[in-house]
This record gives structure tokens, C-alpha cells and sequence, in this order.
């Protein structure tokens, strides 16, 4: 099996790491040189990571990086039989891109998005075939967690479905659900307004950050507070999907508050830049 992940971002390069320990030949494709090396560079990372803590040999590592490209060219995935595209959450360059992989890979079981905000009809309804296009959303850090939503559009085939639930589970040992394309799908339409609420609550002064997520770990048994989870996640995905949230529901809980748009316009994202609600630069 040849899979072409689109983004080697956070998500894509997770999900390349994924498909490289399972033995999938995976193609990682990025904007520029640059970009794609810092792509390879974390997922090299998360892999030494993986031996250091037992949970990968070093024979299981040096494999992995055998079935694993890294390129800036896009016409490097032609023959692929399937991709995922995880680039960032904008609307028009995920369906540019939907729409170069149509035309290159016309023979592609499927073509699936880990959009977690983006309707997977406007995906499928830019290409020749949208009966092969879905959402295969999977969740940070995606070497740990175990689940991926599979998102049917109204045009998703049946037959579709199946090769993608038979590839995440059977070849990638993942957990699968189902879910509408509806904005948040099932998981983020319940996380999302519980992650903004938690914002609001630290922008009113009603409780410090620490406090907060101190509260949710050792009251409920998070593995991390919401504050803590909206800098893993990145603030920018986080405002990108409160905003799609909105305007499908138009739920007051899902309004992005005031603090969250001034983080992502001062460039703090999160883990990702160095520093959102925590400081990650040292
Ligand atoms: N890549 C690979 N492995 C990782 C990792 C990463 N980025 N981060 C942590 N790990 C592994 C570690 O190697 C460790 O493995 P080990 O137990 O075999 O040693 C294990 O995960 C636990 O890590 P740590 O001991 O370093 O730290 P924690 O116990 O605090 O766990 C965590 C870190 C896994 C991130 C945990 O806190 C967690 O699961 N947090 C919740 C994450 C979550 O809710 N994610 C969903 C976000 S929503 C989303 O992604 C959808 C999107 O659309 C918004």
C-alpha cells in the first residue's frame, strides 16, 4: 500500500509516523524544502522518542524510515493508492488540494481529509469522484491516541467507507467511529465548546490558568487540563474550528471569546510556537 499524506505539519506528520510503523509505504508532501525537513526532523524525533520509551525496537525504527518520503513536490505521490491531506484548517487551499489529487490520482481508492472543521461535501463536490472522498479524522498526539473519525459526506460510496475503516483499523491498528459531516463531527462538537468555556472562565479572572487545569486533571481524571489541551491542539486550529462550529449551530458556546482571537493575531499558538497559555521555550 502507497498513501500520500498532504501536510507534515503537527497532524500530517503524525499521521505519516502512523502509517510508517505499520508498514505502509507513505509519501509526506510540504510546501518547500524547509518545511519538509523540519517534517522529517519530528517525525525522526517522535520515533527515537517511541524506541527510547520501549515502544518501538530499533530494527522497527530503521524500518519505519525506510517506508517513509519527505518531499516538496506533489507530483512525487502520482500512483499513491490513496492520500490524506492535513494541511492547515483553510477552506480553499483543502479544496486545491482535493482538486490536484483528483486529477493526479485518478485511481486512488480513496482520498480522505483530516479536516476538523472544513464540511467534507465541499471537498468531494470540487472533484470528478466525490463518492471517494471522506474524513479520516484523527487526533494529537496521533501516535498515542487511538481514534479516527470517519466522516461520510452524502456522497460518500459505502464501498469508500469500508476501505478506509478496513486501512485505519486493520493495517494502522486504530479505533474507528462514525459520524455525519457536520461541523465538529462527533468528538470536537462536544471538546470544543468545553475547551472555550474554560477560556472564558480564565479571560473573566474567575479562576488562574493553573487552578483550572489543575481542577479538570485532578477532579475528572484528564490526562491534561483545557488550557494545557488548547496549546497541544494550537490555538489557531482551536479559533478555526470554534468559527466553523458557529456557523453551522449558531450555539452561543461555540463563539470564540475575545482573548483566543487576540492570542492568534499576537502569533501565540500554543506548543507549536513556544507559547500560548504556557510558556514552551525552554
Ligand atoms: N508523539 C508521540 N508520542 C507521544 C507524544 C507525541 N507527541 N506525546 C506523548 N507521547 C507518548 C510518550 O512517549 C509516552 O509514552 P510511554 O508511556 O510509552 O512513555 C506517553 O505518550 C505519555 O507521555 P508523557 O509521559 O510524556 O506525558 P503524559 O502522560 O502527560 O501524556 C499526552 C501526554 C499523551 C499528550 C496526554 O496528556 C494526553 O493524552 N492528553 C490529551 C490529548 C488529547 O485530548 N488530544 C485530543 C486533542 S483534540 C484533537 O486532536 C482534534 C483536533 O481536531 C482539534
Amino acid at each position: 500500500m502507497r498513501v500520500g499524506v498532504i501536510g507534515g505539519g503537527l497532524m500530517g506528520s503524525g499521521i505519516a509516523e502512523v502509517c510508517a510503523r505499520s508498514g505502509v509505504d507513505v509519501t509526506v508532501v510540504e510546501a518547500d524544502d524547509e518545511r519538509a525537513e523540519r517534517s522529517r526532523a519530528a517525525i525522526e524525533r517522535s520515533l527515537a522518542r517511541a524506541v527510547r520509551s520501549g515502544k518501538l525496537d530499533e530494527a522497527g525504527q530503521a524500518a519505519a524510515l525506510e517506508h517513509l518520503a519527505v518531499t516538496s513536490t506533489f507530483e512525487d505521490i502520482a500512483g499513491s493508492d490513496a492520500a490524506i491531506e492535513a494541511v492547515v484548517e483553510d477552506e480553499q487551499l483543502k479544496r486545491d488540494v482535493f482538486k490536484r489529487l483528483d486529477d493526479l490520482l485518478p485511481d486512488a481508492k480513496f482520498l480522505a481529509s483530516n479536516t476538523s472543521s472544513v464540511p467534507i461535501m465541499k471537498l468531494g463536490a470540487g472533484t470528478k469522484h466525490p463518492g471517494r472522498v471522506l474524513g479520516m479524522h484523527f487526533f494529537n498526539p496521533v501516535p498515542v491516541l487511538p481514534l479516527v473519525e470517519l466522516v461520510t459526506s452524502i456522497m460518500t460510496e459505502p464501498e469508500t467507507v469500508e476501505a478506509v475503516r478496513e486501512f485505519a483499523e486493520g493495517t494502522l491498528g486504530k479505533q474507528c467511529i462514525d459520524s455525519q459531516d457536520r461541523a465538529g463531527f462527533v468528538v470536537n462538537a462536544l471538546l470544543i465548546p468545553y475547551l472555550l468555556s474554560a477560556i472564558r472562565m480564565y479571560e473573566s479572572g474567575f479562576a488562574s490558568k493553573e487552578d483550572i487545569d489543575h481542577g479538570m486533571v485532578l477532579g475528572c481524571a484528564h490526562p491534561m487540563g483545557p488550557l494545557r489541551l488548547s496549546d497541544l491542539i494550537g490555538l489557531d486550529t482551536l479559533l478555526a474550528v470554534s468559527e466553523s462550529l458557529y456557523d453551522e449551530f449558531r450555539d452561543p458556546a461555540s463563539v470564540a471569546p475575545a482573548l483566543l482571537n487576540r492570542m492568534v493575531e499576537a502569533g501565540l499558538l500554543g506548543r507549536k510556537s513556544g507559547r500560548g497559555f504556557y510558556d514552551y521555550s525552554k
